[in-house]
């Protein structure tokens, strides 16, 4: 036999063979084919027989099977219309080009944009007036001392006008507590523990700590949720919580109490918070010992001698009448008695997780009651003794600097330090599925949580607004933000023109 020959045979029976193989592939695959088309029609008449029975959704009755794509689409709607079909300024609560401003400063990005602005000036737009000679960069004062509580026994400096506002850990990640502690600390901000009470997490990064006492009291509370006294001196011995917070009400959801979903009850939150795994943790819609001016005014005494910090109080408002008539309780026992800041917070503000119409219809916006609580303070005589902290959407510079110009002293903020922490807004902070491991549990989900280099993010974020709000106070001509004032501001109206803000601003609509 000639190598040719040979070589021919061993060909043609590889051929033979290679023939073989791919036919009983084609017999398996085909096979394959016929047992899932089948699989896939028995599945479909399963379903269709389930949903002409059921009676609970009528669409799956009179459209069986088919109906079923609307909750399937509805569900994929929720992530896809971001990226393919919502324009820029159009998503709630953030639109994409907030969201993606946060995430760009939070990289330490470029601070010019190119060509000129996309914004819709809608009505409620700010529009900041500019001076006719701008501060010099180079040129500015030496900032005055700011200290809130200046009479306790330990007054505090804050090293930051824009500060984390509360967020627990609970409806927070570990990661994602421990970013902000690194952060915050790099930022030289605060972080507010939120009504969950301290954990080791927030003080990991060493940074300034405010101690939230929640209407729970978790960390400082009696088993009828009354305050502790020991445990609340024990807990502010630590030189790292600088301020107490009574919360009173968060904009999201005034008049309910914390809610954390039992789902992200683990083991180690429940021995913190001192409640059940696995179990739901509600918080009193009110603290059970305050019903009353005077009982508040009470607490706030009480607090302030024990813990040695300086004590504010956290609130939305709604009703005006209670606000006066804490204002005056104030005023009869004398200006020590009164809280040494007070949180306004918007009724658009955010949450771990609370019912829509508190979300959506209850309390004012920040814009409203921040300069209605600024005007009652300083009707009362009580402007320089209480600080005045905003917050409630105020995650750009723009916000920021609107909040200086309408009476705020500092401001906070909860979500614009999320998206610092890689936010999506997928909106599943109460699902314990955050996809980005800010609000969940799940520690498959958290290790996309990096607290070392988002703990960068948010110190970045935190530089690069206050670097902007600077930009804008020399823009109009003074010296640092808290010299913004409302006759730097201007309102764009729905005609198009934009008003000085105090020809648009009445208080007594709202008495
Ligand atoms: C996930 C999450 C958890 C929060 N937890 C608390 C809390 O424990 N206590 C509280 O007073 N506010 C809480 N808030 C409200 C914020 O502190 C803040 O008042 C509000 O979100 C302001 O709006 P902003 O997110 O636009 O800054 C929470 C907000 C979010 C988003």
């Amino acid at each position: 036999m000639t190598p040719y020959l040979f070589f021919a045979g061993t060909e043609s029976s590889m051929m033979a063979e290679f023939g073989g193989l791919a036919m009983s592939g084609l017999n398996l695959l085909g096979s394959l084919f016929l047992f899932i088309v089948g699989l896939a029609m028995l599945a479909a008449i399963i379903m269709f027989v389930i949903d002409v029975t059921q009676s609970r959704s009528a669409i799956r009755r009179n459209y069986p099977v088919i109906g079923r794509f609307r909750t399937l689409f509805s569900h994929l709607g929720e992530f896809f219309r971001q990226y393919f079909f919502a324009l820029d300024r159009e998503e709630m609560p953030f639109n994409r080009a907030e969201r993606q401003w946060v995430d760009h400063v939070s990289e330490d990005g470029s601070d010019v944009v190119p060509f000129g602005s996309t914004k819709i000036l809608d009505p409620g737009t700010p529009i900041f007036a500019n001076g006719l000679f701008p501060t010099l960069d180079d040129d500015m004062p030496p900032k005055p001392d700011f200290i809130i509580g200046p009479n306790t026994r330990k007054p505090y400096h804050p090293g930051s006008l824009f500060n984390i506002s509360a967020m627990s850990y609970g409806s927070l990640s570990k990661p994602a507590v421990q970013a902000l502690s690194h952060g915050a600390a790099l930022a030289r901000c605060f972080l507010n523990t939120g009504e969950g009470g301290v954990s080791p997490y927030h003080l990991e990064g060493g940074c300034d700590v405010v101690y939230q006492l929640g209407t729970a009291k978790f960390g400082a509370r009696n088993e009828d949720a009354t305050l502790n006294d020991e445990k609340l001196k024990k807990l502010c011995e630590n030189p790292h919580i600088k301020m107490v917070e009574i919360k009173l009400s968060q904009g999201a959801k005034p008049g309910k109490g914390g809610i954390l979903p039992g789902k992200k009850v683990s083991a180690e939150i429940a021995d913190i918070r001192g409640i059940e795994e696995g179990k739901s943790a509600l918080s009193p819609n009110r603290h059970v010992d305050v019903a009353n001016v005077e009982e508040l005014l009470d607490l706030i005494h009480r607090v302030r001698e024990t813990s040695g910090l300086p004590t504010g109080i956290k609130l939305c408002v709604g009703q005006t009448k209670p606000i006066i008539d804490l204002l005056k309780a104030i005023k009869s026992r004398g200006d020590d008695s009164a809280p040494d800041y007070i949180v306004v917070d918007g009724g658009d503000g955010g949450t771990g997780a609370a019912p829509l119409p508190l979300i959506d219809n209850t309390g004012l916006t920040v814009r409203e009651s921040l300069p209605l609580m600024d005007d009652l303070l300083n009707e009362y005589g009580l402007r320089d003794r209480v600080k005045l902290i905003a917050s409630g959407k105020l995650i750009t510079s723009a916000d920021v600097a609107w909040a200086f110009c309408a009476g705020a002293d500092m401001v906070n903020n909860a979500r614009g330090f999320m998206f610092a922490l890689g936010c999506i807004q997928a909106l599943k902070c109460d699902k314990n599925t955050c996809p980005t491991g800010i609000t969940t549990h799940n520690p498959r989900l958290q290790r996309g949580l990096n607290p070392a280099n988002k703990a960068v993010r948010v110190h970045n974020y935190v530089k690069n607004i206050i670097k902007e709000v600077e930009i804008i106070a020399h823009a109009c001509g003074v010296d640092e933000p808290r010299d913004l004032k409302r006759e730097h501001l201007l309102i764009v109206q729905s005609s198009g023109r934009s008003v000085p803000f105090d020809q648009v601003w009445d208080r007594s609509k709202y008495m």
